[in-house]
């Protein structure tokens, strides 16, 4: 399930040396559903042929100004409206001063004036020339205007020198595309507090005590909410990459997540508890690593603060249990106790389900009742969570 399912896109592709790496962009964007339409410039086909793209996307590829429309219109003036978003990957200095500027002597000059598409700009060339302030102008002029530029990453470039202006990597191109196009979405407006991954809790300097979540089922859910147009916070202890367009707010222990959250939830519509916080913590820890001895070593160990207890909105508050035995039993139990608007339910001991894996088998449970859910990605679990904090958002404001 993607949010780009159906989208129509139009692929800019520009005279750089990062131009093959739009193959792959490409290749990615029509796997996750969308409708790509390429538009080389002149100096873009130095590096690329066109049918590298045609055979992936199965689309227009088109570079000339003057290509005839295959409806009868005007080129320029139908991919411009049909457009749900205008993606310049990889952006040059002369493509994005070209944009900056207004200049409509070629397809994409003429594509970006005529759409009212979001434009996004990936820029890509050696460090200087980034750092221009000619480039840098042209890039906050972009801004200005509502362009979302989709910063380089830092690293070797073609030149053989090491520092900014590669390409980003196409993940962070994709999410930054979703993203943008789920800005009108059913949780524009909203601020959805999302917490992932189990916490750690110290045994000594080297050493601590955790449990198997992997953090994807929060994450899944921090990228569905930002693709519906939610602005996320997402409470993090797992060690995957950071969703763009989040703000990540790092923590290792129970405590820091509670702190965290705490400070996240002032302004929050939603709090989402995905994250396996850890139910006891190590009285002492040590300062100095623990040596082996001869004697059996007997850890101390401590309940940790609840965190869904203690924070208790006016926001919506969703629970998450991982259950061995007795699922619908404990959670039901555990949806009373704490006052919660929502609990997600599932069975950690199935092989297909739960920690680690891709997918998840859940039941969601509220006061009227319980739905059971069929093996999903954990992304279309997320959406059906969502769904439900879209009505009760709309129920509290009813
Ligand atoms: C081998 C080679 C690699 C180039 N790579 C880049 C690049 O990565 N980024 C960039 O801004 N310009 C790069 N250029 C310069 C552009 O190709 C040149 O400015 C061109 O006019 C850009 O045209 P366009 O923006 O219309 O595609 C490169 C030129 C050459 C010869």
């Amino acid at each position: 399930m993607s949010s780009l399912r159906g989208k129509r896109i139009i692929l800019a592709v520009t005279g750089s040396i990062a131009a093959y790496k739009a193959v792959q962009l490409a290749s990615d964007l029509y796997k996750a559903g969308a409708l790509v339409d390429t538009i080389l410039t002149a100096e873009a086909l130095r590096f690329v042929q066109p049918l590298s793209f045609a055979a992936i996307t199965h689309r227009l590829v088109a570079s000339d100004l003057w290509t005839p429309d295959p409806g009868g219109g005007v080129l320029h003036v139908e991919l411009a409206a049909a457009a749900d978003a205008l993606l310049v990957a990889p952006a040059t200095a002369h493509t994005i001063a070209r944009l900056a500027l207004g200049l409509a002597d070629d397809l994409l000059g003429c594509i970006a004036l005529s759409t009212r598409a979001p434009l996004l700009v990936a820029p890509a060339m050696e460090s200087h020339m980034y750092q221009h302030p000619t480039t840098q102008q042209h890039l906050a002029t972009l801004r200005e205007r509502g362009a979302v530029v989709i910063e380089p990453g830092v690293g070797h470039l073609a030149s053989g020198a090491s520092g900014v202006g590669r390409l980003a990597e196409p993940a962070e191109i994709l999410g930054y595309l979703a993203a943008t196009l789920g800005r009108t979405g059913d949780l524009a407006g909203r601020h959805l507090v999302v917490t992932a991954g189990g916490t750690r809790e110290p045994i000594d300097p080297v050493r601590f005590i955790s449990n198997r979540s992997s953090g994807k089922q929060g994450y899944a859910l921090a990228e569905a909410a930002r693709d519906r147009g939610a602005r996320v916070t997402l409470v993090s202890s797992a060690e995957l990459p950071p969703p763009v367009a989040v703000q990540v707010v790092r923590v290792e222990t129970a405590q820091q997540m509670l702190e965290a959250v705490q400070a996240a939830c002032r302004d929050a519509d939603a709090l989402l508890m995905a994250a396996a916080v850890a139910d006891y913590r190590v009285a002492h820890p040590a300062t100095e690593k623990l040596k082996k001895g001869a004697a059996p070593l007997t850890l101390e160990l401590v309940e940790n603060p609840d965190i869904l207890a203690s924070v208790r909105g006016p926001f919506v508050r969703v629970g998450f249990a991982a259950e061995t035995s007795d699922l619908l039993a404990n959670a039901g139990a555990k949806l009373r106790a704490k006052g919660l608007d929502l609990i997600v339910a599932n069975d950690v001991s199935a092989r297909d389900a739960g920690f680690g894996v891709e997918t998840n088998r859940v039941t969601l449970l509220d006061a009227s009742g319980a739905e059971e859910l069929p093996l999903l990605s954990k992304r279309e679990v997320a959406e059906r969570v969502l769904d439900r904090v879209v009505r009760l958002l709309a129920e509290r404001r009813a």
